[in-house]
């Protein structure tokens, strides 16, 4: 079975984008080949995984056109370390693409249609949402299989967590989507254990969602790497063992 994962969350900056971009280097480390879809105008897949922008053509503007043949943009990511993961890159393009989809008369369910139309054969795609919960991600609800929720331990970013939800059952049932996808669960992200806020919410957040049935997963810890990686356009798994290695070889002898 493929899985589609949509990454959601109607926060900006919550982490999505480097939610998706670690799940899918692990995932292509067991061996599971991915597809990451970006979603999101802004584009940031792109410069987390190191490519250069695209051209229209190369992106997911260009497979949402009712004259798509199967040929689907995908480039490869981090090349020069698996085989195994592939994007369809977004960016500003995709901000005309959403006006487009307003108007079409299958608009939400473009995407779903696009890949039952011309199958992928990965076994993970993973759809990076933007954060404004507009025509995109609502395309992205429609055609995935299971959502996952990265969460900022911020009392803005919980209240949005809320209405996402909401905007999750409303659509689910609205779009008659049978199976509604399986939320996975809620991934607090960038927890700083020194600041007590963070540390209350972290206790409150699964007891609450465990009331709605919902799993909280642990927390990813706030640090900088996170930022030096995604600047690098790599995943931490990449970036990290440089450091390890700069900072072995400063052990070493200097001749070496
Ligand atoms: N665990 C973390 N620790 C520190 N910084 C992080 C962490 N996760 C993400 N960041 C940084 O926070 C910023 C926002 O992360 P990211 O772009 O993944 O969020 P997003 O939800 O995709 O944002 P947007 O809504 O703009 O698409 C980035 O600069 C990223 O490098
Ligand atoms: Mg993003």
């Amino acid at each position: 079975m493929q899985v589609r994962l949509a990454v959601i969350s109607n926060a900006g900056g919550s982490g999505k984008t480097t939610l998706s971009v670690h799940l899918a280097y692990e995932l292509a480390k067991r061996r599971y080949n991915v597809a990451l879809f970006d979603l999101d105008p802004q584009g940031s897949l792109t410069l987390f995984c190191g490519l250069e922008p695209p051209e229209p053509e190369q992106t997911l503007a260009a497979v949402l056109k009712d004259n798509f043949d199967g040929s689907w943009p995908l480039t490869q990511c981090w090349s020069e370390h698996t085989d195994k993961v592939d994007i369809c890159q977004g960016g500003m393009v995709l901000t005309q693409t959403a006006d487009e989809l307003v108007l079409h008369k299958r608009g939400a369910y473009l995407l779903g249609d696009c890949l039952t139309d011309h199958p992928l054969e990965h076994d993970l795609i993973i759809f990076d949402c933007p954060a404004t919960l507009g025509p995109l991600p609502l395309m992205a609800l429609a055609a995935c299989t299971h959502i996952i929720i990265p969460v900022q331990l911020e009392p803005k970013s919980i209240q949005g967590a809320a209405h996402l939800l909401e905007w999750y059952y409303y659509n689910s049932k609205h779009l008659r989507l049978k199976p509604s996808p399986e939320i996975i669960g809620f991934v607090p992200s960038q927890y700083d254990s020194r600041r007590g806020a963070h540390r209350q919410m972290l206790t409150a957040l699964p007891e609450q969602l465990q009331q709605m049935n919902i799993h909280a997963f642990g927390a990813i810890r706030d640090s900088a790497e996170f930022v030096n990686a995604s600047g690098q356009g790599l995943p931490l798994h990449l970036y990290r063992p440089s450091i390890l290695l700069k900072m072995i070889l400063k052990k070493l002898p200097q001749q070496l």
